[in-house]
């Protein structure tokens, strides 16, 4: 396949960066869309040029880091997969791609294609922990009887991997998929009962402190997510985040 990439480049926080043209004419459609990206970065690299920076760990849809804007889409043109589970073959020979690292001012763009993502981190340091005894007498799992469907919502919330599309897709910058599926999973089951009310408040607090924007139920979050997060899961935070805040 031949391709033309138009690849944002941006040496570093301060730089002003811009759009950059790339030719590339030997990807195979079986290429994985980083796979891709290695190719052309070999091609730099021996030509004596910068290769693009951009995140990556596991490549198998499981770690969230590879998070790049493609044609105007979180993980790009196909659902419910990450960028490094997408293959060339979703695209056409021919075709121009359009590669940007995630717009939100609570994500700063570190380089080309790679952005800070710590503010999420920061939101799960403050959510804290959950009390359970792991002082030699940790009870078997399935001595606490969880009702199926409570079991079934906290698992599908803890499938977030932290990626970042549901804030790169919000017209709000807004991160309340992502907290709110890190407050479900633990809502939702009787281990996460006896900091509840304090793990919501502090998590939506720092959420705010970190200054993304606030929910206006578009719903592109849920569209673009990798893991298909529902926007239940956001409903469920409001509900334990009111019923906190009268608790005081
Ligand atoms: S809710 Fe979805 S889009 Fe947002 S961080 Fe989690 S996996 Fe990524
Ligand atoms: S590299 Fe880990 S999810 Fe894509």
């Amino acid at each position: 396949m031949k391709l033309l990439l138009k690849i944002w480049r941006q040496k570093n926080a301060e730089d002003k960066g811009g759009i950059v043209e790339y030719p590339v004419d030997n990807v195979s459609p079986d290429m994985s869309f980083l796979e891709m990206l290695d190719v052309l970065n070999q091609d730099l690299i021996e030509k004596g040029e910068e290769p693009v920076a951009f995140d990556h760990d596991c490549r198998e849809g499981i770690c969230g880091t590879c998070s790049l804007y493609i044609n105007g889409r979180a993980h790009g043109p196909d659902t419910r997969i990450t960028v490094c589970q997408l293959h060339m073959r979703s695209f056409n020979d021919g075709d121009t791609i359009y590669i940007e690292p995630w717009r939100a001012e609570a994500f700063p763009v570190i380089k080309d294609l790679v952005v800070d993502r710590s503010a999420f981190d920061r939101i799960q340091q403050a959510g804290g922990f959950i009390s359970v005894n792991t002082s030699g007498n940790t009870q078997d799992a399935n001595a606490i009887p969880i009702e199926k469907e409570n079991a079934d919502k906290a698992f599908d919330a803890a499938t977030c991997i932290g990626c970042g599309a549901c804030v790169a897709t919000c017209k709000n910058s807004s991160a309340m998929l992502f907290v709110s599926a890190k407050v479900s999973q633990f809502a939702l089951l009787p281990q996460g009962q006896v900091e509840a009310h304090d793990r919501v408040l502090n998590m939506v607090k720092q959420m705010d402190e970190e200054g993304f924007g606030n929910c206006t139920n578009t719903g592109a979050c849920e569209v673009e997510c990798p893991k298909g997060i529902s926007l239940e899961n956001i409903a469920r935070m409001n509900r334990e985040f009111i019923a906190a805040s009268i608790k005081g």
